[in-house]
């Protein structure tokens, strides 16, 4: 089938049945995206699928056929991180790092439809996003710093 992953068609020849986790990681080679729980019950291996946050380890391939996926190794254009990957070193969020591709691309999907949310709409979008090293406090930070850089500077 045909799927197109970070704005490039690629042709992968497996079952339609295949969590899309395991398309990207060992068809692609793309290891950004992490398998965690594998019941969609952590979000480590969140993805965008048409722009939205989705969880990769449930997902069957033949779902997304014909259809963009959005990867952690699409966000930067170029050298040039994307602004949620800034902020997120700025506020140095990361601990072990395990979830932290998944929680970024949860916050992306926010931000492109809230650019300015609340605590409590960030709690909410982030809310299935685990993190076992408790880095919530930073990852809220590093979203309202995001939002701020977004509209201050109209970047992303
Ligand atoms: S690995 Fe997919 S939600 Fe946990
Ligand atoms: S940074 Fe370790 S699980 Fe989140």
């Amino acid at each position: 089938m045909k799927i197109n992953v970070n704005g490039e068609e690629r042709e992968v020849d497996v079952p339609e049945d295949v969590p899309v986790l395991w398309v990207l990681r060992d068809e692609l080679g793309l290891k950004g995206t992490k398998f965690s729980c594998g019941k969609a019950l952590c979000g480590a291996c969140t993805v965008h699928v048409d722009g939205k946050a989705r969880r990769s380890c449930v997902l069957p391939a033949g779902a997304v056929a014909g259809k963009r996926i959005d990867t952690i190794e699409g966000l930067a254009d170029g050298d040039r991180l994307h602004v949620v990957q800034r902020a997120w070193i700025e506020h140095n969020v990361a601990q072990c790092g395990y979830c932290q591709s998944g929680q970024i691309m949860s916050a992306v999907a926010l931000l492109e439809a809230t650019p300015d949310p609340t605590d409590d709409q960030i709690d909410s979008a982030m809310s299935a996003n685990l993190c076992r090293c408790g880095t919530y406090p930073r990852i809220r930070a590093a979203i309202k710093r995001a939002a701020a850089l977004m509209a201050a500077e109209g970047d992303k």
